[in-house]
């Protein structure tokens, strides 16, 4: 029977068809019928658990009760819009404002990364009166009309209608089968350059850039490292173009890469304006937008942004225990300690599987890319989907992605522990020798 005792799985799945929209995928051939989240594990309508490897939204664990608790506390006494004082609010902002580098102190609270982007973008806009903006080969960055026109992930992808002139791409900075590779002194100076480049063909063009748009890790890409000194070298190229530097942090932020608390830290740089979202709420709905005084001030143009729902106090309150959360567990540390115990266990199947071609990440953000050949660097896109079905077979979800949609994607909530990193390791040990034959073939 099913958990909430109303519907078995055919029958949500037949309602689904005929009421939701089309365009909405599926996860996995047989579909799961997910009922209850707790911690890094999700349960079937049957009690079943599955360890969720992938889930980076229900960032201290699905169901955590500090977030739970402060939710449902404040949704029992108060939720309005920001347009009264409440102290959630702005206790937010602080503790937001205050783990960021450099200038960034001002804040503005949406539902949403796409919500966050699209702000950013007109931010941007607003505070440089241009339009030009340049993204990442392979970069998703929202679903809205305007930031579909800046992800290549969808403009380039099925039903995409190609890049719109305002926008040009940069090559995707993948030092395993991109133009410049890993091992390359020279690698992060190279991809600088040829957004370097970009910005040269939109003067061209007859514009002037706007925004350099770039996640500090690429997600959609398929879980790349930027070379170190990337990001350092193309906003310098940027910003010697009056173009303001986003950071989208949607998917890495608050602690994820282990080292810092934000992933651009990574690189040493401090952009002009950072976008938040997906771990921020913890799955509850929330995002930010955190830039400088100059840049909030330049875009202010008089016209007001208002948002019905963003920064309400359920949704501050929430955002607050989420922090709370990172400090007192210690997860930033512990996505280091995990995700460096991980990674490892994924190199040395690299060395039993030649199927893995590449391991890499940063904390509990990896992939593993598959290849049928070395040499070619033929994706195994077939082979990293029955990877992903046969684990979840196994009780282990993960997904893939990249342009050929052979990269394993791992990035579970940051409770997951070392016995889970075993667990995952030891379970692809198994799937990549069954299906390695087939990918010889
Ligand atoms: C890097 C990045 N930016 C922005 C978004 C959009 O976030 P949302 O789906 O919350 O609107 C996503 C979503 O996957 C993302 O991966």
């Amino acid at each position: 029977m099913h958990a909430d005792g109303e519907m078995n799985p055919e029958e949500i799945l037949r309602l689904r068809e005929r009421y939701v929209g089309p365009s909405l995928s599926i996860s996995y051939r047989e579909p799961l019928d997910i009922v209850r989240g707790e911690g890094q594990y999700l349960f079937d309508e049957e009690g079943r658990a599955y360890l969720d490897c992938v889930n980076n939204v229900c960032h201290v664990g699905h169901c955590h009760p500090r977030v739970v608790e402060a939710a449902a506390r404040q949704m029992a006494l108060l939720n309005t819009n920001t347009r009264y004082l409440h102290g959630h609010l702005v206790e937010y902002a602080r503790r937001l404002a205050g783990t960021m580098p450099g200038d960034l102190e001002v804040c503005f609270f949406v539902c949403s990364g796409s919500e966050a982007n699209e702000l950013a973008l007109r931010l941007a806009r607003s505070a440089t009166g241009r339009r030009g903006v340049i993204v990442v080969e392979g970069a998703y960055h929202g679903n809205t009309s305007g930031l579909i026109e800046i992800s290549p992930y969808k403009f380039d992808g099925p039903g995409g209608e190609g890049r719109p002139a305002h926008v040009r791409v940069a090559p995707m900075p993948d030092g395993y089968r991109g133009t410049y590779r890993y091992g390359d002194p020279g690698i992060a100076a190279r991809y600088a350059a040829a957004v370097a480049d970009e910005i040269a063909g939109t003067r061209a063009e007859g514009r002037e850039i706007a925004a350099f748009f770039c996640e500090s890790m690429l997600g959609c890409a398929g879980q790349i490292v930027l070379p170190d000194g990337y990001l350092d070298e193309a906003y310098g190229h940027v910003r010697e173009a009056g173009g303001v530097c986003v950071a989208d942090e949607v998917q890495v932020g608050f602690g994820r890469v282990g080292s810092r608390f934000w992933a651009f830290e990574t690189q040493g740089v401090v952009p002009d304006i950072v976008t938040l979202g997906k771990p921020i709420g913890n799955g509850h709905p929330i995002g930010a937008v955190v830039t400088t005084r100059r840049v909030a001030e330049a875009a202010h143009t008089g016209m007001e942004y208002f948002n019905t729902f963003g920064g309400n106090p359920v949704s501050s309150a929430v955002a607050l225990a989420v922090l709370d959360v990172i400090e007192e567990e210690g997860l930033q540390a512990h996505s280091a300690s995990v995700g460096a115990h991980l990674k490892t266990n994924l190199e040395s199947l690299a060395e039993r599987h030649p199927i893995v071609g590449d391991v890499r990440g940063l904390g509990l953000f990896l992939g593993i890319e598959l290849v049928r050949e070395a040499e070619s660097l033929t994706p195994a896109t077939r082979e990293a989907a029955e990877v992903v079905e046969r684990m979840k077979d196994r009780g282990v979800l993960l997904s893939t992605d990249g342009p050929f949609e052979n990269v394993i994607k791992i990035k579970p909530p940051l409770v997951f522990s070392r016995e889970n990193a075993d667990q995952l390791a030891a379970g692809l040990d198994e799937v990549l020798g069954e299906i390695e034959p087939r990918a010889k073939m």
